[in-house]
């Protein structure tokens, strides 16, 4: 199978590693034969480490190429809605019409939760942070649907993906109107994805909700825009999980609690609180000296990302979106202006130039989340909810390959040896 080889010599031994060649990207170098030798690799971080085999995501960071099954993210936000990227990152193939209308019947009609479900709300505080109720309320699903959950047959954890897809929304919604107070919206089936979201999300019993096409869209790109991003943190967490043959609902319950970080999915939510400390356009150059200062911990909250080191193209198509909503909206939020003038200055900034620190995907949604209405500490539960499709994409693919193993790494220690325990007087 490997075309080449790589020679590794450890001490007077040499070892020989199969080099393989994926369609796209770093070819990789299996290091599996090493602990034979007595030698494991240590790559705290992931910085050089491909952690499985996968046709579902491509990522060229030097590039600033997405590929999802083969498909730009460029020609997906511009010509293709969630639903179908959905369908795509599930199946492989982009759906035809006849597909892509059986999907949406059926995420559609998968959309209420267990009536069961509110009360698992009711036993969190009103001010619970929303990516708490989350992770706890789709870890409960486990609870909910297990009958038919044979995780190695291939129609049941379809079954499962298509019910994760369905009821994030209304679980998301269900923790934000938990929080505000408010009753909990049913879905609706005559709406899109997007708008079905935000009609549970913003519609109360005593007033209709006027949906905005620009905000419809923009959200539906928010989620296209987040589906799927490869083997990052919450993903990888999520396939580790599942490694071990646990629940679905479970796994993404993990996957949600990875997301919720400040460096990966909770930058969002992170980016807005900083732009509210910066308050005003004339202290963005005391917040750009110090994110520069080594010894400051201080970042750029929405700057940076570990692979695009040029550009990320989510942010491209990302920023449009931001720009169309805030003209579109009219917004009038000092706030944005700070965004605006921020990513200005930062774009023009030698030391963000140098270390290519740009805005990232999280900079702009969380400028078109705050813009819509939503607030700032719903921004992480929306990325989980548009990743979920990405996550248990990932699961699904994992399960299906022969020979599917639970993922155990190795360690360098660097604690005590074994020295003898004296007992205390109790
Ligand atoms: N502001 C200021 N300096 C930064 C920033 C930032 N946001 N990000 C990186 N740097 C500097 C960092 O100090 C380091 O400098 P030096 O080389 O002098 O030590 C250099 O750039 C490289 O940074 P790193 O931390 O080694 O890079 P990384 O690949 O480990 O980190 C990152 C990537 C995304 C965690 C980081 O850029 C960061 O913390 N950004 C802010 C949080 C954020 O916006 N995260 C969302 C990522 S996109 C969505 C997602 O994936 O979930």
């Amino acid at each position: 199978m490997a075309d080449t080889k790589a020679i590794l010599k450890v001490g007077d031994k040499e070892v020989e590693l199969p080099i393989f060649e994926g369609s796209a990207g770093h070819p990789v170098i299996d290091v599996r034969s090493l602990g034979g030798a007595g030698y494991f690799t240590f790559d705290p971080g992931f910085m050089a480490t491909g952690s499985c085999e996968s046709q579902i995501t491509f990522i060229d960071g030097d590039k600033g190429v997405l590929l999802h099954r083969g498909y730009s993210i460029e020609d997906l936000a511009r010509d293709a809605d969630y639903l179908e990227v959905c369908y795509m990152l599930l199946h492989g193939e982009a759906p035809t019409t006849e597909q892509y209308a059986e999907f949406k019947n059926t995420i559609t009609r998968h959309t209420l939760v267990h009536d069961q479900v509110n009360n698992f709300f009711r036993g969190f505080r009103r001010d619970a942070h929303p990516m708490a109720m989350l992770c706890g309320t789709v870890g409960a699903l486990s609870s909910f649907y297990h009958d038919d959950l044979d995780i190695s047959e291939a129609d049941q954890r379809l079954r499962s993906a298509y019910r994760l897809v369905a009821k994030m929304p209304t679980l998301v919604a269900m923790c934000y109107k938990y929080n505000i107070g408010q009753p909990f919206v049913y879905p609706r089936n005559d709406l899109s994805y997007a708008a079905n979201f935000l009609n549970m999300m913003f519609s109360v019993p005593a007033e209709k909700y006027q949906i905005s096409d620009a905000v419809e869209r923009a959200m539906d790109r928010i989620f296209t825009l987040h589906a799927d991003h490869e083997q990052n943190a919450s993903t990888s967490t999520v396939r580790l999980a599942g490694s071990s043959g646990a629940n679905p609902y479970a796994c993404i319950a993990a996957g949600v609690a990875s997301l919720w970080g400040p460096a990966h999915g909770g930058a969002n939510e992170a980016c807005l609180n900083m732009l509210e400390e910066i308050g005003s356009v004339d202290r963005i150059p005391e917040f750009i000296e110090r994110a520069k200062d080594k010894n400051d911990p201080f970042r750029l909250m929405g700057f940076g990302h570990r692979v695009y080191k040029n550009y990320d193209p989510r942010a491209t198509v990302m920023r449009e979106s931001c720009h169309e909503v805030l003209a579109e909206l009219k917004v009038n939020d000092p706030l944005l202006d700070v965004a605006m003038e921020l990513e200005r200055i930062a774009l023009n900034d030698p030391y963000f130039k140098e270390k290519k620190l740009f805005p990232n995907v999280d900079f702009y949604s969380g400028i078109i989340l705050k813009a819509i209405g939503i607030p700032t500490n719903m921004f992480t539960c929306i990325f989980a909810l548009a990743r979920t499709v990405g996550w248990i994409s990932h699961w699904h693919e994992m399960l299906s390959q022969p020979g599917q193993k639970i993922g155990r790494p190795r360690q360098l220690y660097t604690g005590h040896t074994q020295r003898p325990f004296s007992k205390i007087n109790k």
